[in-house]
């Protein structure tokens, strides 16, 4: 039964949002913020995930406020109907103030709402960007921005101490106005139980479906960066191998003489 969001009026979800799943993909530039605007989706989010899948770092912790405004500008000018969020990146919101000009530069960009990851560590600067008039999006569970001092990629909300933590983030983080909180590699169950606790919507990435709505990679969607699948990934096309056969049959050709 989906359920039925009691959305602030301010929420940039008011307009159309209801009650069906908020379907969400990511995207980095004009080409792939049109081919989702024109696929349908509700969300577009320029993710710092561009730093593995566009830039070819090893992690999301060395993007810059500036990489992030640049593929904000470039993808936002594709999409007509769907609510463009940008990430904040990693160290460009260490205090309120400084989350404020970064988060003006990404809606200078053409971004509508911005994201940022963590809980109770950052509700004075949800609440700063909020003031300002800037919608904000939380991110709960997996944390890319900080990988490296948690040892990798992990799976969170297997304890109940660790549910019991993610669920006093998630209400504070909605007491402080944010109008939806991703959800990554949390355990189905945890995240179920935080979508039920909370009014505003959850949106998952490999955290089951219980969530109220799903975000995914469009690499991984598309399967456009085959040398890192994440596990819960389901690729829909293959576009690594069919841009190397294009790629492929072009070079025949123009080896075999024929210049058309
Ligand atoms: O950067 C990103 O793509 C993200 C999604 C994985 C939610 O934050």
């Amino acid at each position: 039964m989906p359920k039925r969001y009691l959305l602030e009026p301010t929420s940039p979800f008011v307009d159309f949002l209801t009650e069906e799943p908020i379907v969400a993909v990511t995207a980095y530039d004009y080409p792939s913020g049109r081919i989702c605007d024109e696929a349908g989706v509700d969300v577009v989010l320029v993710g710092d995930s561009l730093g593995m899948v566009v830039a070819g770092l090893p992690d999301t912790t060395e993007v810059t406020i500036e990489m992030m405004c640049h593929h904000t500008r470039m993808a936002a000018r594709g999409v007509r109907e769907a609510l463009v969020i940008g990430d904040l990146s990693a160290d460009s919101y260490n205090t309120p103030d400084e989350a404020l000009s970064n988060a003006s530069s990404l809606i200078e960009a053409g971004a509508h709402a911005v994201k940022l990851e963590g809980g109770l560590g950052q509700i004075a600067k949800v609440e700063a960007l909020i003031r300002s008039g800037i919608p904000v999006c939380g991110h709960l569970g997996m944390l890319p921005q900080r990988v490296k001092e948690e040892g990798g990629y992990k799976k969170k909300g297997k304890t109940d101490d660790e549910a019991a933590k993610l669920q006093a983030a998630a209400l504070a983080l909605e007491k402080a106005g944010v109008f939806a909180i991703v959800l990554e590699s949390v355990t189905a169950a945890t995240a179920s139980a935080l979508t039920d606790a909370l009014h505003v919507p959850t949106i998952g990435i490999g955290s089951g479906i219980g969530c109220g709505g799903q975000i995914r990679v469009l690499h991984d969607l598309v399967g456009g960066y085959p040398w890192f699948v994440p596990p819960f990934a389901i690729s829909y096309a293959n576009v690594a191998d069919d841009t190397r056969n294009a790629i492929h049959s072009y070079r025949r050709k123009v080896q075999d003489g024929d210049k058309t």
